[in-house]
């Protein structure tokens, strides 16, 4: 990896505005990283920015068409700007850059610069060709390893962004459930090397970070060589993580129910580190409708699995995510949807209405429903889970845990932290330092913020 260690030179300024899921948001660190080694500093006002970035998601329809929106938004900003002697360079990317490419300057010719996912390390090459006057699209795969060639952030930028971090242990997919775009848009799984991982987690904990959540598209399908010549899986690099001094917590998301082996489920049993949330998407809990997702399980096999991991750490909190409304959904798929969510109980959840992708199998597929239905569905679901998300939340009432105190509060006098279930937990200031892991009992649940006094 390359160490910058060089000030911004120069005072120019980048605005990244981040869509879509966690990933992103890492991507943008690390291109906010790339574009201080040549001299850009973040801003969060978009009128001052000399270079305007969005980093996009292509997931579900609205993200893309959000894109288009916004860049009406910001050609607005950009002759004002140069109205008043000063430049603007706009940039898209992320998913929908990878995915529409060249599309999106024919469609908004306001855009200087088309990057993927897995070109972003060459970022400060791209924006020098746009200042020669270029029109840039950067969408191939890189043959290098971008992580290689991406500089590291410098300590006080570690420290800015807080004590709880996120670190890309994996990347795209190969599982081609037919509604995603994913394994289009993020390419083929590829885990990063044991070494480069340790390395940038021990520097997040040299600068303060407590708690890292490994990301990855199918974060439980990494795999890599450990220092011993053994082939490593998640669960024995998280052992190796919790090792490192100053790192108390750890998460990892996404995951897929096929990849949970034996050793990842150990760890949640053995690692006192690993905190007791799983985010484990099912879709639906229909057979007939996982199947037409090539999602290559059962409901049974993963109420099965979901015992399992209960059984290893019963505490643990589950959180998944659903697709109402796929290709050919009859009211009894769907009523197998509610079963399952009935026998789970999840502690939080994510669900949308089936939005067919161009280039995936399941936008090809007969029995499109009308978004009427999607919608009725879609309500009767999210009605559920919020159900049981409160009756988890109230749960904590009187509970005794620890708390990894984040950031002030909003209010005088208060910090804000976290449960171990990922929860908000509002304490009073003096109850530790930013950084700090303490006690706290929940006094009391207002809305969905528990309130902890110090135990
Ligand atoms: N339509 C609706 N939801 C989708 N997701 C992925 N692709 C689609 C789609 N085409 C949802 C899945 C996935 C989450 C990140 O987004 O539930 O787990
Ligand atoms: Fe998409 Fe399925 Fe891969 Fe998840 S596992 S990224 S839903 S293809």
């Amino acid at each position: 990896m390359i160490e910058t260690g060089a000030q911004p030179q120069g005072g120019k300024k980048v605005f990244v505005k981040t869509y879509g899921c966690q990933m992103n948001v890492y991507d943008s660190q690390r291109m906010t990283d790339a574009l201080a080694a040549d001299g850009y500093s973040a801003t969060e006002r978009m009128e001052e920015a000399d270079l305007v970035l969005l980093n996009t998601c292509h997931i579900r329809e609205k993200a893309a068409e959000k894109v288009y929106s916004e860049l009406g938004r910001i050609r607005e900003v950009k002759r004002e700007r140069e109205q008043a002697g000063g430049e603007m360079m706009i940039g898209i990317a992320g998913c929908v850059a990878q995915a529409e490419g060249r599309e999106i300057i024919r469609r908004a010719p306001v855009v200087d610069l088309v990057i993927g996912p897995q070109t972003y390390h060459r970022l400060p090459q791209a924006l020098r060709k746009v200042r020669a006057g270029e029109k840039v699209v950067e969408t191939d795969y890189a043959v290098e390893d971008k992580f290689e060639h991406l500089p590291q952030p410098r300590r006080a930028e570690i420290a800015r962004r807080g004590v709880t971090a996120f670190l890309s242990v994996q990347e795209g997919c190969d599982k081609f459930c037919t509604f995603c775009v994913v394994p289009y848009t993020r390419g083929s799984e590829v885990s990063r090397p044991v070494a480069q991982i340790v390395a940038e987690a021990e520097r997040l904990a040299a600068a303060g970070v407590r708690e890292i959540t490994l990301l990855g598209q199918n974060v439980n399908a990494w795999h890599g060589e450990g220092p011993d010549g053994a082939e490593w899986g998640l669960g024995r690099l998280l052992f190796r993580l919790a090792e490192i001094p100053g790192v108390a917590r750890l998460r990892y998301t996404t995951s897929h129910p096929r990849d949970m082996d034996d050793q990842l489920i150990a760890a949640h049993r053995d690692l006192a580190a690993l905190m007791p949330y799983l985010h484990l998407p099912v879709q639906s809990g229909s057979d007939r409708i996982l199947k037409a997702m090539n999602r290559r399980h059962k409901a049974a096999d993963y109420f099965a699995l979901i015992e399992r991991i209960r059984s290893a750490r019963p505490d643990i909190a589950m959180s998944g995510d659903f697709i109402v409304g796929f290709p050919g959904e009859t009211d009894a798929d769907f009523e197998a949807t509610l079963d399952l969510v009935r026998a789970v109980r999840y502690a939080q959840a994510f669900s949308f209405k089936y939005s067919p992708r161009p280039g995936t199998p399941g936008a090809e597929m007969k029995g499109h429903l009308p978004e009427a239905v999607k919608d009725e569905r879609l309500q009767r679901l999210q009605a559920l889970l919020a159900e049981h998300q409160h009756d988890f939340t109230q749960s904590r009432a009187g509970m005794r845990f620890d708390v990894l105190i984040e950031k002030p509060g909003r209010r005088p006098g208060q910090k804000a932290g976290r449960s171990p279930w990922l929860q908000p937990v509002i304490v009073d200031e003096t109850a530790g330092e930013i950084g700090d892991i303490v006690p706290v009992r929940i006094a009391r649940v207002e809305n969905s913020t528990l309130f902890g006094e110090t135990a």
